[in-house]
């Protein structure tokens, strides 16, 4: 069987690929395909203004050759600790082209964030006051705040968390409070604004209209504070389809209207900055499990895998299964008749489970399941020592 055209963007991998790598493996593995990568990259490049600089979000997946392939097209990346930092070094990237992002940064982290050069984004006026303490250089430190808007965004399901109670940011509310504290410092001088408040959407409309409630926060900080802002973060959320049913991200629409939204606001001579990570990562990776055994209790189909949460966590935790193929090693995908089943992994916890989804009836052990889809917030995300299994082995093609 040859995959449906209409999934090929959820498995990374054509059938002979897949097969070649899962019959050359006997353990869990993730795999990666770099010309995919760099694919996206080019992609998403080409649809939008020039006026929009494109950080990779390093957190949805930090692997080494992954931030090379992004370095090598002249990514930006979004970091979120010193260790995202050294990595990012590591692959070639430099710290004008990173921004640095938490909600509760370390010592270590604003260290490592000052020492490479990165934007850091100020979560609250104590970010401000450690930064006027750690900054020694001889101008200002140009930070940007990130904002949690008081409304006007929306997320189709809580990742980030939309605009409530967040731990993110300063409250629209308190803006004003925190820019006259902030006047305070000499060294440090606010001149960019992060706003994000919604991830993994797949409707560009949605995303514009977010957008626009951070130009509208934007357009306050500049026309009753004063702020000259350079840069205008618009944060992640560029969406994946996690089912071939969902429609996929009409990127150039996107594009468009950050066109649009530019023209809209001739008060802003700024840079606007994208920082996907899911977009980019997600559809160059998938993870193969193989089947331990199966069962049927109380009427409830069971598939046990070798790989559990300690390998994919992202099921459990957002209620959103992985698309999943079956491939018979020596033989092929199995399309035979298809059943609800339950994926369970080998953790002694009946929390184990993997995702739900319709697989092949005829599936037996030593058959390998394929999670599409996860090259983003999969490896890196997981419970790996739980129950100290190794490690699923990661295998970068191209
Ligand atoms: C500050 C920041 N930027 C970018 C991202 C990437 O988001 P996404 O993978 O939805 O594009 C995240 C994700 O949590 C984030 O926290």
């Amino acid at each position: 069987m040859i995959l449906a055209p209409s999934t090929t963007d959820l498995f990374a991998f054509g059938e002979e690929d897949l097969l070649g790598l899962a019959e050359r493996r006997t353990s869990p593995f993730f795999a990666y395909d770099l010309g995919a990568a760099r694919e996206r990259f080019r992609r998403l490049r080409a649809a939008l203004p020039g006026r929009v600089r494109l950080a990779y979000a390093v957190k949805s997946n930090p692997g080494l050759p992954l931030l090379e392939t992004f370095s090598a097209e002249g990514a930006w990346f979004d970091c979120a600790s010193a260790g995202e930092v050294s990595a990012v070094l590591a692959a070639g990237g430099t710290g004008p082209g990173m921004v640095f992002a938490g909600p509760a940064k370390s010592e270590r982290d604003l260290q490592a964030a000052l020492f490479a050069g990165a934007r850091v984004q100020v979560d609250g006026i104590e970010d401000v006051e450690r930064l006027h303490e750690l900054h020694t250089g001889d101008r200002p430190l140009r930070v940007s705040v990130r904002v949690n808007p008081a409304g006007g965004v929306s997320e189709a399901a809580t990742i980030i968390g939309g605009g409530g109670p967040s731990a993110f940011g300063v409250d629209e509310e308190e803006v004003d409070a925190f820019l006259a504290q902030a006047a305070d410092s000499d060294r440090v001088r606010v001149t960019g604004l992060q706003v994000f408040a919604a991830s993994n959407e797949l409707d560009a409309g949605r995303l514009l209209a977010n957008h626009r409630t951070a130009m509208r926060i934007g357009r306050r900080l500049h026309e009753e504070h004063g702020v000259e802002l350079d840069l205008v973060d618009l944060g992640g959320g560029l969406g994946v389809r996690y089912d071939a049913a969902q429609p996929t991200l009409d990127v150039r629409a996107l594009g468009a209207g950050l066109g649009r939204v530019l023209e809209e606001n001739p008060w802003f001579t700024g840079e606007l900055l994208l920082e996907p990570g899911r977009w980019l990562s997600a559809p160059t990776g998938v993870y193969c499990a193989r089947v331990v055994r199966t069962k049927v209790s109380r009427g409830e189909r069971f598939v046990m895998l070798e790989g559990g949460i300690n390998h994919l966590l992202r099921p459990l935790m957002t209620g959103q299964s992985f698309p999943t193929l079956a491939v018979r090693p020596g033989f092929g995908v199995l399309d035979g008749t298809a059943v609800p089943t339950t994926l369970a992994g080998p953790l002694c916890t009946s929390l184990d489970r993997v995702g739900t989804g319709e697989l092949p009836q005829d599936l037996r052990a030593g058959d390998v399941v394929v999670f599409g889809q996860a090259g983003a917030y999969a490896y890196t995300q997981a419970m790996t020592h739980f129950l100290s299994h190794p490690a699923p082995e990661q295998v970068w093609v191209g």
